[in-house]
């Protein structure tokens, strides 16, 4: 099987190959050239969206049955990490619509299934994800929205925050207390759509990078929507939200593993260019020694990476730690080789005229969200004492 020849670290089998070429090839024609535009701007990418979904790259993984591309995980990881190389905003798109809609395929109903992974196979609609509060950020289980049960409806009050593709998406798994009493155990998940009475957004956030990706408020002001828009049973809601981010936190390792690769490419091309004391600045020893060290850590994080696709594909019991694992390392590591990417490019590098400065600012979100890279450490920490 695919995603178990990538765990065992061969080669990516010819399938997944194809899907790194024609990903590459949709990115190189429109995603690429317009990736410093969405930064300069801060408006969501639509020619990128336009173009993944021509394409059927917006959400790869969600399954055939439901009109998606149906792609593993490994070969989903490989979609972000390509669109990520040349626009990390873009990248979100992909990401995202797994991140919202995981919930529904580890735990929703047949119905919910659907009714709603149809919509976002089918490129209609975008799919966000609303577990962060303004007071429950790392410790996710204090969120305060609140879901009470009114005959067959559930009414949800309450403010979600840092919420990625806010306002451009239709639809939102919404994570609410429906049992005060219990924290993690009182949290169930829910499908609200855009459009339902008493959904609104705030302000976008005025960010350091991924600027081409809107990240607002999502306010429930007294949202009224049918019991059987529940994802799951009553009171399972924090546990899918955890299973979630096991798999989707090695999304954001391939994003930080695409980001770091742009960065690499980028200056790897400028200092053959650039020439100093007569000749080109890659003849030194210094610039070779870094770039050494950029490659390295970029393979080591596209490794770990694949090989924690592989566990998300056949759902293995250490995907918990691999998810975290990858997502950590490979953010630290883009963030590093971003840096470095920059200093190659000197004076120039620091500039909006070069690409690296957006990249490095691009990078920088992935050792924060899905979970700070000191959360990811908390949950190693935790799976490893257990073991
Ligand atoms: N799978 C299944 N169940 C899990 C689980 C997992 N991976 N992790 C925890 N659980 C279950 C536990 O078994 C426990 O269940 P029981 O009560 O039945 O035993 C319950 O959940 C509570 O677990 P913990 O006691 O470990 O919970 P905690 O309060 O100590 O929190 C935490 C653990 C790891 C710190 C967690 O709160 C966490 O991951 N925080 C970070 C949140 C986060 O990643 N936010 C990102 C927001 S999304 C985002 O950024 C999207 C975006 O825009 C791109």
């Amino acid at each position: 099987m695919a995603a178990e020849q990538a765990f065992d670290g061969y080669r990516l089998t010819d399938e997944q190959q194809a899907v790194r070429e024609a990903v590459r090839e949709v990115c190189a024609a429109k995603v690429a050239p317009r990736a410093a535009e969405a930064d300069e701007t801060g408006e969501f990418p639509k020619a990128s969206f336009d173009a993944l979904r021509a394409a059927d790259f917006h959400a790869p993984h969600i399954p055939v049955e439901y009109g998606g591309a149906g792609a593993d995980a490994l070969a989903t990881a490989i979609v972000i990490e390509e669109v990520a190389r040349a626009c990390a905003a873009s990248s979100l798109i992909p990401a995202v619509n797994k991140l919202g809609t995981m919930p529904l395929i580890l735990a929703g109903s047949a119905e919910l299934r659907r009714k709603y992974l149809t919509q976002v196979a089918a490129g209609d609609a975008m799919f966000s994800y609303c577990l962060s509060e303004p007071e429950a950020g790392s410790d996710a289980a204090a969120m305060t929205t609140r879901a009470v049960r009114e005959g067959d409806d559930w009414v949800l009050n309450g403010v979600k925050r840092w919420i990625t593709n806010a306002g451009v998406s239709e639809f939102y798994t919404v994570f609410a207390v429906t049992d005060p009493t219990a924290r993690s155990r009182g949290i169930s998940a829910f499908v609200v759509e855009k459009s339902d009475p008493g959904v609104s957004f705030g302000a976008p956030e005025k960010k350091l990078g991924i600027k081409g990706s809107p990240t607002r408020e999502v306010y429930l002001d007294g949202v009224r929507i049918p019991a059987d828009r529940m994802i799951g049973a009553e009171g399972t809601g924090f546990a899918t939200a955890m299973q979630t981010l096991d798999h989707t936190r090695v999304t954001i390792a391939a994003q930080a593993v695409g980001i770091a690769q742009g960065a690499l490419d980028y200056a790897k091309g400028y200092v053959q260019e650039r020439r100093q004391f007569g000749k080109p600045v890659s003849d030194f020893q210094g610039i070779q020694f870094m770039l050494a060290d950029m490659g390295m850590k970029l393979e080591a994080a596209r490794q770990l990476t694949y090989a924690a696709a592989g566990r998300s594909e056949r759902g293995d019991a250490d995907l918990t730690y691999f998810g975290a694992a990858a997502k950590c390392f490979a953010s630290d590591a883009a963030m590093e080789i971003t840096t470095d990417a920059v200093q190659l490019l000197g004076g120039y590098g620091y500039t909006r005229d070069y690409p690296v400065e957006r990249m490095m600012r691009d990078a920088k979100i992935t050792q924060i969200y899905e979970g700070t890279n000191q959360v990811q450490r908390i949950v190693m920490a935790r799976q490893l004492l257990k073991g």
